[in-house]
């Protein structure tokens, strides 16, 4: 489809695109981080990266991405995996929709591609969890191609050197920088620039205090010149957070722990939990709660310490206990579980919960 014409409503740079892209390239090139997926321009490393990078943070994800690699160090590895232990071992990194697009993702490239990755927008976008910012990461950083990338770091890079206090519309941000990747000199360095103005975003455009002085565009940055790079972006209002609570019942049977995998959630869905019951109870309240939810009499033993999980704008709070069972759990939806069982992807709060029980983690009420 043929692309609009520039309009005069088109956003613009303070200097000629291939001066700006050339600068951001140049310090890519020498400032940039070594880390464990820029040493590849596997397509499946790279998106792997991507997706794991999404909302997380860098130092977060080496090791999952490692670890994953390990499991399955190709596409068509991951394509044949159970998606329990696909689960298993993003358990921790959060956002699982990721973890079961991903899955979906690389069966659908070996169903559709024969296990090579397409290396043309649209037979990227139309694959399981890739949008716009994936798809544009892979074909720019895996096959050199040029298209632009946008995300929270590049959207502040740019609101600053265009002086923009509040921020354009999305679409317009992607077209300037896809004018910027046609460009015929920049063409050829379209991986530098994405991934040098991610790490410029990273490294020092910081959201707060950036560090203007080491910055390849400071010359440039209508921000810095007008001394407003720390009004951009405008402080913003957060989401309000939710906070739900919930009573958590530890059963314990020698080096295992009673849990049920979470079926209808909202979130966590797939992973195996302690038995939990909405709101915060204790005594009596507790006791018929978990009766009625789960059919478990149970007799409270010890209380625990609080246990906070924040999952996207929900607040979690966990008010653990440790209980003696006076009847047999339903075998068809509890079992017996150790902690580090493959098999039985479990959220980060339930270590933190297994962890203050078993003395590793401090907790205020052994005080
Ligand atoms: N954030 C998103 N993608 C990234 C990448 N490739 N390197 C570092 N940080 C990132």
């Amino acid at each position: 489809m043929p692309k609009p014409a520039a309009s005069a409503r088109d956003l613009s740079l303070p200097v000629p695109p291939a001066e700006w892209a050339r600068w951001v390239a140049d310090w890519y090139v020498r400032h940039r981080r070594d880390l464990p997926w820029r040493r590849t321009r596997d397509p499946y490393a790279v998106w792997l990266s991507e997706i794991m990078l999404q909302q997380t943070q860098v130092k977060t994800v080496i090791p999952y991405f490692e670890r994953f690699l390990a499991a399955y160090p190709t596409i068509e590895e991951l394509a044949a995996a159970d998606p329990v232990e696909v689960l298993d071992l993003w358990a921790g990194l959060g956002y699982y929709r990721r973890a079961r697009n991903l899955h979906a993702c690389a069966r659908a490239i070996k169903e559709r591609h024969g296990g090579r990755f397409p290396e043309d927008f649209a037979g990227l976008i139309e694959l399981p969890g890739i949008g716009r910012y994936s798809a544009g990461a892979v074909l720019s950083i895996a096959f050199g191609k040029p298209y632009p990338i946008v995300d929270g770091n590049i959207r502040r890079v740019l609101c600053r050197c265009l002086g923009l206090r509040e921020p354009p519309s999305e679409p317009k941000l992607w077209r300037l920088l896809e004018r910027v990747v046609e460009h015929p000199d920049v063409a050829s360095r379209v991986s530098e620039l994405n991934q040098g103005l991610m790490e410029l975003g990273a490294l020092v455009c910081h959201p707060r205090n950036p560090e203007c002085g080491a910055c390849p565009l400071g010359e440039c940055c209508t921000a810095r010149v007008r001394g407003i790079q720390n009004e951009i972006p405008a402080p913003g209002r957060a989401r309000r957070s939710e906070t739900h609570h919930y009573t958590v019942a530890v059963a314990r049977r020698g080096d295992t722990f009673l849990m049920s995998r979470n079926n209808d959630g909202s979130f966590l869905k797939g992973f195996w939990e302690f038995p939990k019951v909405a709101g915060r109870l204790r005594g009596k309240g507790m006791i018929e709660a978990f009766a009625e939810t789960h059919g478990l009499r149970l007799r409270p033993l010890r209380r625990l310490d609080v246990v906070r999980h924040q999952i996207t704008f929900r607040s979690l709070r966990f008010h653990p206990g440790t209980v003696a069972l006076e009847n047999e759990p339903d075998s068809l939806v509890f079992r017996w579980i150790r902690l580090d069982e493959p098999g039985y992807p479990k959220s980060a709060y339930v270590r933190k919960i297994a962890d203050r029980v078993s003395g590793r983690a401090p907790d205020a009420s052994d005080r």
